[in-house]
């Protein structure tokens, strides 16, 4: 028992030396701290996801008090021009909709009013996918605006920022002067314009980076990265069809980018267009569905530095993949599993994500 504690101990006091060593020389460091983002970053992709059904209230309300910097959110609109957090561009897997409103399970998000949403069971899907993380609250949690992710952010006794994802911009044209108004109507941007890194703005698409940049020169902004159609290019070009995977996260885990050249070019890009951040895809150890590209290799990491650049990844939850990447260099997580990062971290959490989603109601 005592050589199992000691092991235990042994590999966090390892885990915190190698992000105390690599903070002592990291330039992702600096560069994050002089935009007011903290380093290293912990973001709570979605909220508390692998806890709670992700962008609701739980999920976010446990995030929060976990202590994690930012709350995830990936903002769409609705058909009557509200800002809404939902992921997918359909409501099927996270709600539902087919059940509400048969017919409409392939509909758009921008097709449904406010009101429609609001009738949606966003959290049912969850116990039924996860019955060994179900709670019987998570019955009937509701779709949230942007406000009232707002509204949990300043709730609590812990305040985190907010990491906002301008999610398909494409089908939303304006969308990024609708944020910055909302943001402006809540205090979120002051006087200058200048929140000194409480907002953290995310897209894949550069030309959302364009104008979230017009709109809000001062907050910082990542580009997020991708490998494939209209994104980085990759060196093959065989599609998932044509590779003869069968599974997803394999086909990523062998995808790579055309060349340094073309990784280079991107970073050059989003330095120029206002980007003080990039976020690039992780392949995890154990896979999953979370697991793209491999663009966190530490030459990458390097280059995004020297281009003055941070880098935060997606969507990392195990020790092993935080301790290889925090080594080759990356700045900051986004994580579903905000109690695990703040413990690699040496920052644990004073509850568990059990208890803290007691202590919220859930
Ligand atoms: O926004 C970073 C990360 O969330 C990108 O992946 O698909 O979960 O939005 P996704
Ligand atoms: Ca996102």
């Amino acid at each position: 028992m005592r050589r199992c504690l000691a092991a235990v101990l042994g590999t966090f006091v390892l885990a915190v030396a190698s992000v105390t060593a690599s903070a002592e020389e990291s330039p992702g460091r600096t560069l994050s701290e002089a935009a007011g983002v903290p380093w290293p970053t912990v973001i709570a992709h979605r909220g508390a996801s692998h806890d709670a059904p992700e962008e609701t209230a739980p999920a976010y309300l446990a995030a929060r008090d976990l202590g994690a910097d930012y709350l995830e959110a990936d903002l769409q609109r609705t058909k009557d021009g509200v800002l809404v957090a939902v992921h997918d561009d359909t409501l099927e897997r996270t709600t539902d909709v087919a059940k509400v409103f048969p017919g409409r399970e392939k509909a758009p998000v921008s097709q449904f009013t406010l009101a429609e949403l609001k009738r949606l069971d966003a959290g049912s899907w969850f116990n039924a996918a996860y019955p060994e993380r179900a709670r019987s609250k998570y019955v009937g949690v509701r779709i949230l605006t942007l406000d009232e992710l707002i509204d949990i952010a300043e709730g609590g006794g812990e305040t985190p920022g907010l990491y906002l994802e301008t999610k398909a911009p494409g089908q939303f044209p304006g969308i990024e002067e609708d944020l910055r108004k909302v943001l402006e109507n809540r205090g979120w941007l002051n006087a200058d314009g200048e929140p000194q890194g409480k907002i953290v703005l995310q897209t894949f698409e550069k030309s959302s980076l364009e104008l979230l940049q017009k709109s809000m020169p001062k907050v910082p902004k990542i580009l997020l990265l991708w490998v494939g159609d209209g994104y980085l290019a990759a060196k093959s070009p065989t599609t998932f069809a044509q590779s003869g995977e069968k599974i997803k996260a394999d086909f990523y885990a062998r995808q790579e980018v055309k060349s340094r050249e073309e990784l280079f070019a991107w970073l050059d890009w989003a330095k120029a267009n206002g980007a003080l951040g990039v976020g690039p895809s992780v392949t995890l150890t154990a896979r999953g569905d979370q697991s793209y590209m491999d663009l966190v290799q530490p030459w990458m990491n390097q280059a995004a530095h020297e281009r003055g650049l941070f880098v935060h990844a997606y969507t990392v939850d195990d020790a092993v993949d935080f301790d290889q990447l925090s080594k080759a260099g990356v700045d900051g997580f986004f994580t579903n599993r905000t109690d695990q990062l703040l413990r690699f971290l040496g920052r644990p959490p004073s509850q568990g994500v059990g208890e803290v989603l007691k202590s919220v109601g859930y």
